[in-house]
Parts: C-alpha cells; structure tokens; sequence
C-alpha cells in the first residue's frame, strides 16, 4: 500500500499544504492566502481561526486533487511562522487575535528587557538577542496594557502549534519553534526558569515540549470531518519554518547551510551543538532533530527591497517582471558602476539589531539606470547576507556551500551574486515548496517511513549542480563589500533618532 505525507506550512501570507509520497516527492500543493491585519500603525496581528480554516481548506483541496485515498495517508506535518503568540483561555478559545513575527508594540519591552536582563543573561539563559514579535516581548506588553486578558490565560501558543492543537486536541509545542520564543533555554531544550522569573511570566502557560518528529496526537473525528479525511491519523509536532525549510533543502548535517532570499533574507548554519554569538547579532536555535542546533542571520528587506522597488519606484505592471529586471541588472558590469544600496527599509536584525536603521542609494550619478539600481538592490541584500556569513565564519564556521532558496534563488544573476559576494558554492534544489516538504518529511520520520530526518532529506531533496565564484569577481566584491561595511555607520548619524 502506498503511503504518504501531508505537510502543512503555516506561513505569514498564507498556508501551503504538500502531499508528498514515500520516495520523497511533492505529488500536489495547495495553497489558501489571508492578510495582516493591522489595527494600529505598528501592529502586526492574524485571526487563528484564519489559519485553522487555511490548513483545512488547503488539506481537502489537496488531497481530493491527487485523488488518493485517506487510508493512504500515513501521517500529518507542520511547519509555522515563527515567534507569535496565541494566548487560549480554560476553554481553549483565543483570547485575541494573535500577535505575529512582525508585529513592533513592543519596542519599550525589548528595551526594558536589554536593559534589566542584559545582553550577558541573555545569552547565556536564551542564547538569542531578543526582537519586537518576539513571544517575551509580546507577554510582556500584554501583562503590562492587557491585564484584564493576561488574568484569563490558561495557555499560550506559537501559531503552527494552536492549528495543530485545533486537528489533534492536544496542546504542546516542539523545541525548534520554543527556542523562537525568547522563553527557551536553547542549550538544554526546555523553557528558562531564570528568563520566565525575569520578566515575572509563568511557566504554567507554557506547554510541555517535545521534539520535532515526535507524535503529538491524532485527527480528531471532528477535525476528521472538516478536512475531509479519516480520524485517527497520526500528526507531528513539526517545527518553526526556517529548520522545516532546512530540512526540504537538505541542509541538516553539520556544518551545511542555506541561504533564503525570501521577503526577508537568511543565513542558515546546521550544527551537532549550540553555538553562540556573544554579542548576540545573530539568533542560534534548536534543529528538528534532538541533537541538531543551528545559527542563523536573519536580515528583513531581501526580495521586499526589489518588490518595494519594483512597486513603489518603478510602479511596474507585470510588462516588467522581476525576471525582465534581473536580464537587465546581468548587463550591468560588477558594483554597479559604483553604486551602493543598503537594504535596511524596515529596520535590520543581523548584523545591526536596529528596528531605526533606514535604507539608502549611496553614490548615485546620471549615469545610472534603473538597471544600476537594480544591480545594486540585489548586490547589497547579498552582502547584507555576507554580514551574516562572516560573523559564523568568525565564530569558527567553515562555510563552502549554501542552498539557495526563495524567490531569489530563481534569478540566475541573484544565484551567481551569492556566488561570488558569499564566497562559495551556490546549489539549489529540485522544490519550491522546501517548508512543506520539509514538514510532510519530518511527519515520514515521526511514522517511521524513514529512519531519521538525514535520511527522509536525502530520499526527498536532489540538489542542482554547484555554481563556483567567479575568482576575480569575488576578489572585487571582497573591496565592494568592505565598503558597504561603511554605510551602515555613516547612515546611523544621518536617520537614526538617538544621534
Ligand atoms: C525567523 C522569522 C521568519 C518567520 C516568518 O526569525 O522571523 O522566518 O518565521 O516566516
């Protein structure tokens, strides 16, 4: 009998669910969209129930695509945005809507917690600088201006976790996607008594933890029902998307690493144990895998810098694609005739951890076109990603390879910048879709259709042949990319509130 995998990625713009078969290979996708909603200037909120509707519609419209049956199903996976938070109250119903990732009221709770819990505390009880949207933060602002919701919380939730507590009825959640919460003690995998004590939190609203590939319950019958599937299949925990994705990418071996040009931008470095970063510039999480950590540089204006350009500059229809201004930018000669761009349009995490940073063009002349800014655009959210990559190289990585994902990886230009700017090999993969297979792997794993999440990746990921740098390319962009280096301090003087 055949068996296969449903993954289901829980993402900011929508929810995709694969269905992936034994051999590892995505049979069929579908997708529902929903918004942002965004009732004051920097809030950042969704509906749960949008999510749960999207994981249902998406899995009933998937598998009654293929046609296959629901005996045929051997298990179910997720992956989900990262850092939101879901607070349920003693029915399990929401008590508001959920505060995603992107969500910045809590800038005074960021500063609170840098200035009274400190960087060094930090690190050593989180291992993670901490952001706006983040799960602490977000507690935090909430005790402080919702009290009459916090006197109600019976559990608090990440988003993946609240659509699988909806199909399986079990509340829990997995260390890939804790780690994201600020909460987590990412060394040991289990939350922080000393960051909970801190900020005064309670660890009763936090659920037990497990592991990705973990069985975390089983449909429901009435969840059975509104997907359109039999009770009683089993589901995963899953995981946060940046480790699902690196599992669909096959980078989950020590020392392998991607990098994804998505709306925002990351470096992504697997490892057998937790690294730091002492000055906390990038993030350092738990793996899928009980035994796997890893780093990542998380930069936020990647293809958003281009979609931004695109729209609000070029105005652009779709006579312009962005397939029409990469031919372009490849015309271009290396550095764009001298042209710089900083990609900081909402703030930057890695390297600067700076919400006021602000972008910029830097040495504009008249003979630039929007080619040349083109070029630029895609050579500065590279070297923004290099930011990132030095400061692993600095903590000891050796880094030769990176699989290239996202939007941006479709660009043969964008490919061979990476190339060149990283310094090393550039591979991509065989799928779009590297969360939700990513998912439905980890979900093979957890019902044992494969061994081990090495060998669930290895089954369903072929990577391309590598692009090499281009050597004096590369020792050009080594100069280029010391003085971009420059910008960000020569620009902090000019934008930044508290110069
Ligand atoms: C990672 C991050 C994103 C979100 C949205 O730190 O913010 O990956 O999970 O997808």
């Amino acid at each position: 009998m055949p068996r296969y995998l449903l993954g289901i990625d829980v993402g900011t713009s929508g929810t995709k669910t694969v269905l992936v078969d034994e051999d590892g290979v995505v049979t069929d996708t579908a997708y529902v969209g929903y918004g942002i909603d965004t009732p004051m200037d920097d809030w950042a909120e969704q509906d749960p129930d949008a999510w749960v509707q999207a994981a249902c519609d998406t899995i009933n419209k998937v598998v009654s695509k293929s046609g296959i049956s629901d005996q045929d199903i051997a298990g179910i996976g997720f992956s989900g945005q990262m850092h939101g938070t879901v607070c349920l109250d003693s029915n399990g119903d929401p008590l508001l809507p959920a505060t995603i990732w992107a969500d910045q009221r809590s800038a005074a709770e960021v500063e609170y917690i840098c200035d009274n819990v400190g960087l060094e505390n930090l690190a050593r009880w989180t291992s993670n600088p901490i952001a706006t949207g983040f799960q602490a933060a977000t507690l935090l602002w909430l005790v402080r201006h919702r009290p009459e919701i916090t006197d109600r919380i019976y559990t608090v939730l990440l988003p993946k976790d609240y659509v699988r507590y909806r199909l399986t009825g079990e509340i829990g959640t997995e260390a890939s996607d804790a780690s994201s919460t600020l909460l987590f003690d990412v060394a040991r995998r289990r939350w922080s008594k000393d960051m909970l004590g801190a900020l005064d939190l309670p660890q009763s609203w936090l659920p037990a933890v497990a592991e990705s590939s973990d069985i975390a319950g089983e449909l429901t019958d009435a969840s059975a029902k509104s997907v359109g599937l039999r009770s009683g299949i089993p589901v995963m925990y899953g995981g946060a998307d940046q480790p699902i994705a690196a599992v669909g990418n096959g980078v989950t071996q020590h020392g392998s690493a991607q990098s994804t040009i998505g709306t925002g931008g990351q470096i992504f470095l697997s490892l057998d144990w937790p690294l730091v970063d002492s000055q906390l510039r990038t993030h350092s999480f738990c793996h899928t895998a009980p035994d796997r950590w890893y780093l990542m540089a998380a930069t936020l204006s990647a293809g958003l810098s281009l979609k931004w350009f695109r729209e609000q500059v070029l105005q652009a229809s779709h006579d312009l694609s962005y397939s029409d201004l990469s031919d372009e930018a490849s015309a271009v000669a290396a550095g764009s005739e001298g042209l710089f761009f900083a990609p900081y349009l909402a703030g930057e995490r890695t390297p600067h951890m700076d919400p006021h940073a602000r972008g910029g063009f830097v040495g504009l002349t008249l003979r630039h076109s929007r080619a040349h800014m083109t070029r630029a655009i895609m050579e500065g959210v590279t070297y923004g990603l290099r930011e990132g990559l030095e400061i692993m190289r600095g903590l000891g990585a050796e880094v030769n390879q990176v699989v290239a994902s996202g939007g941006g990886a479709r660009s043969p230009l964008w490919r061979q910048l990476q190339a060149d700017i990283l310094g090393c090999q550039v591979v991509t993969t065989n799928v779009a879709e590297q969360a939700g297979l990513g998912a439905a792997l980890i979900a093979g794993v957890g019902v044992g259709v494969w061994s081990s999440i090495e060998e669930a990746a290895s089954c369903g990921v072929v990577h391309s042949d590598p692009i090499d740098p281009d050597a004096e390319r590369a020792r050009f962009y080594d100069v280029q990319f010391g003085k971009y280096r420059l910008i960000y301090p020569a620009l902090r003087s000019v934008i930044h509130p508290a110069a």
